[in-house]
């Protein structure tokens, strides 16, 4: 259950910090992806080598140390996890928490974190008892904190009492149910084709027509159905985020060749789900040599691509096909247009002239438009949860065609 769940560990100052080392090796041995956070504190305990040693991945502990230029950490932390883990929680970070403070690595982090979030204190029994302290729990249970108690015992105070670190075998236990409870897959036995990311069209060895697309959304939809059980085979053309854990990924670069793959795997797919931004046209002529300027101006003639959606609609039979449209106006319209001309089950609309929506950002602003004529209008969203209601419809889509999981 826990099989490449993605854990962030938040460390921070208390002697209980070679717990939290055992614990990220028993999480890893038992297949979770493990990333850690340290506090300041937590480092005067134990170092960060030992954590990256252990995690086999780097360890954050400066906000602003960033070490990758195409993200920002914090965020992209925030966002990677399926779970957050607050071990040990000490009392100055639990207050920081309640109280909204964002003032290092793991506060920061966790104030932009959407994932479920676990608490698990770790502190003298007095401190645990006071006013304080408590009050500050109760205030993080009301933002929906979930807390490992601490158990009762020796405490490196010298103290016997309920303070303890709960042991790591118990908190490998607690996070394998917990994702075993959450695992009800809708997908299993389903294979589901989703393309991604833009395509290019060469003209000559060093120049190509191209657009907008990073991949985000197709990526972030692939990584939902695999969650959901699917075997999926995610197509994408050039982008520069890593493919989802698991997914069967291959690149393309031209439409061409997208289309050539989409229709390799369409007898056996159930679901598929074109994300791609596809290039509408490419050059006639694509030059072996690299193309040498002239005086004045240059004319490059395109022809029209293959509409991929187009020939998967014409030749389907019983899968269910999710097309995307990106317009800046006449939303409806043209969704419906798409919906029918297609031969689509469901088209995911969006206006890109829209701020938080389109190419690029890690939100959008979706319309789905389904055969049936309904029609579900979605407020702005992390692109994992418009991801997740993409799904979801799959899912029902497929129940309709009596194709349940596993069926
Ligand atoms: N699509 C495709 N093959 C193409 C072009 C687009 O499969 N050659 C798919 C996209 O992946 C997307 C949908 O078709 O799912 C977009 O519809 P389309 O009508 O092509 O939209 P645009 O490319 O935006 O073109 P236009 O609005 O000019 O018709």
């Amino acid at each position: 259950m826990i099989m490449d769940k993605k854990i962030l560990l938040c460390v921070t100052g208390g002697i209980a910090v070679y717990k939290a080392a055992a614990l990220t090796s028993k999480l890893v041995q038992a297949g979770a992806q493990v990333k850690v956070i340290l506090s300041e504190s937590a480092e005067k305990f134990v170092t960060p080598l030992t954590f990256q040693a252990l995690s086999r991945n780097e360890v954050f502990t400066d906000t602003f140390d960033e070490k990758n230029p195409h993200v920002i950490a914090h965020i992209d932390l925030a966002d990677w996890a399926d779970l957050i883990l607050v071990a040990p929680a000490t009392a100055n970070t639990i207050a920081k928490l309640a109280n909204g403070i964002a003032d290092n690595m793991i506060t920061t982090t966790m104030l932009a974190a959407t994932a479920p979030v676990w608490i698990a204190p770790a502190m003298n029994v007095h401190m645990y008892d006071h006013p304080a302290v408590k009050k500050n729990l109760s205030i993080l249970a009301e933002y929906g904190y979930q807390f490992i108690e601490p158990s009762e015992g020796y405490l490196a105070c010298g103290y016997v009492g309920k303070g303890r670190l709960e042991e790591p075998e118990k908190i490998v236990e607690l996070i394998r149910s917990f994702f075993a409870k959450d695992e009800r897959k809708q997908l299993i036995g389903k294979t589901v084709v989703v393309t991604a990311g833009p395509t290019r069209e060469k003209i000559d060895p060093v120049r190509f027509i191209s657009n907008h697309s990073t991949g985000k959304m197709g990526f972030a939809i692939a990584e939902e159905a695999k969650r959901q059980g699917a075997h999926v085979v995610l197509v994408s053309g050039p982008v520069q985020i890593p493919a989802p854990a698991g997914v069967e990924l291959i690149k393309v670069e031209s439409g061409e060749e997208m289309y050539n793959t989409v229709i390799k795997f369409y007898e056996s797919a159930d679901v598929v789900i074109k994300t791609a931004a596809v290039a509408d046209y490419r050059p006639k002529i694509t030059y072996d040599q690299k193309v040498k300027k002239q005086t004045g101006d240059a004319v490059i003639d395109l022809e029209r691509t293959k509409d991929i959606l187009f020939e998967l609609g014409q030749r389907k039979k019983n899968q269910v096909l999710v097309g995307f449209a990106a317009e800046t106006e006449n939303l409806e319209e043209y969704a419906r247009i798409k919906l029918t001309k297609k031969n689509a089950d469901l088209i995911v609309a969006n206006n890109v002239k829209t701020a938080g929506a389109g190419f690029g950002t890690d939100t959008n602003i979706v319309t789905l438009f389904k055969r049936s004529g309904a029609v579900i209008e979605l407020p702005v969203m992390s692109k994992k949860d418009v991801a997740k209601k993409i799904i979801e419809e799959v899912t029902s889509l497929l129940k309709d065609m009596g194709k349940n999981a596993n069926s």
